[in-house]
């Protein structure tokens, strides 16, 4: 039997800058043809001779493809290595691992995504693959908030002109404008406000930092949306990412193999919320 354990090893294709601290990174596994997996999984990725991280899939696995994205904040050790590489460095990777996002409960209901910072990286996925069918969906909305206008990740996508801007309602704010910007300022749940949701026949999908998903709950669920219509993507500590280590537990959960993504039902005692 392989060693869960072992990263198989992969090519680094395509590098893209997204912001000063965020790149996009289109890897291919050297010798496995394409990977399977569902938006809102996550992979392991080593940088050899500096560690492992677990990271959200940002591309749609659809249409298949023969590499995937993932798109990664500069942190400590192991993510800053990993901006010092280059297009054809050898890395590792596992996975995928997680239950990814429910998309067959979301088929035939409106999407409302909410992002803050470089939690949009795993909506980046849903949102493809949402636009790829769809006809299956009702409205798409996105709220997305970021810190400054430089902060916003995949800019060329989420803008109106953008690939992301034809599919769907994008409803971008900053907590900081700049000189150049028009745009919306304060924090991503102000938005709400403007944009005319209502919870009938709609499942929030959320991801961010924890305290921007906090907000952003006890926003919808004071606008009428029900536990069970708010879905989030947790990020945890994480050492093996498959269920084995009890690195990521919170109560009887484990988040790398019950979660990431977990509906507000089932994670209000995780996230101390106020219910
Ligand atoms: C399921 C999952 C999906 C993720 N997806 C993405 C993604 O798509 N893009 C991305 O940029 N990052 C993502 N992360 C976070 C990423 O794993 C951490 O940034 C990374 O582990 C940092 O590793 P490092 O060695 O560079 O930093 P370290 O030296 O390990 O840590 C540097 C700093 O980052 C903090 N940190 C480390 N791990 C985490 C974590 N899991 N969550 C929050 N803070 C952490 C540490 O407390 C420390 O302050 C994800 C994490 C999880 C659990
Ligand atoms: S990371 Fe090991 S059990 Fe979740």
């Amino acid at each position: 039997m392989e060693n869960p354990y072992i990263p198989e090893l992969a090519v680094i294709k395509e590098i893209k800058d997204e912001t000063s601290d965020v790149k996009t990174f289109k890897i291919s596994f050297r010798d496995k043809k394409s990977l399977d997996y569902l938006p809102g999984q996550f992979i392991e990725l080593t940088v050899f001779g500096y560690g492992e991280f677990p990271t959200s899939i940002s591309s749609s696995p659809i249409p298949r493809k023969d590499f995937f994205e993932t798109s990664i904040k500069r942190m400590g050790d192991a993510t800053n290595a990993l901006h010092r590489l280059d297009r054809g460095s050898i890395i590792g990777a596992r996975g995928p691992f997680g239950n990814g996002f429910p998309v067959d409960k979301l088929k035939g209901n409106n999407i409302l995504f909410v992002a803050g910072g470089i939690g949009s990286a795993p909506l980046r996925s849903l949102i493809y693959y949402t636009l790829a069918n769809r006809e299956d969906f009702g409205s798409l909305k996105l709220l997305y908030g970021a810190r400054a206008p430089d902060d916003i990740v995949f800019k060329n996508e989420v803008m109106p002109e953008g690939k992301i801007g034809q599919g769907l309602d994008v409803f971008l704010t900053v907590d900081k404008a700049n000189e150049k910007w028009r745009g919306h300022v304060g924090v991503v749940t102000t938005l709400s406000k403007e944009t005319e949701i209502t919870p009938e026949n709609t499942f929030a999908v959320i991801c961010g930092p924890t305290v921007m998903i906090k907000f952003a709950v006890a926003e919808l669920l004071k606008m009428g949306f029900q536990k069970d219509q708010l879905i989030v993507s947790l990020e945890r500590m994480m050492k093996c990412g498959m269920g084995m280590c009890g690195h990521c537990s919170i109560g009887a959960k484990y988040v790398c193999k019950d979660g990431p993504v977990f509906t507000c039902k089932e994670t209000g005692k995780f996230l101390e919320l106020p219910f």
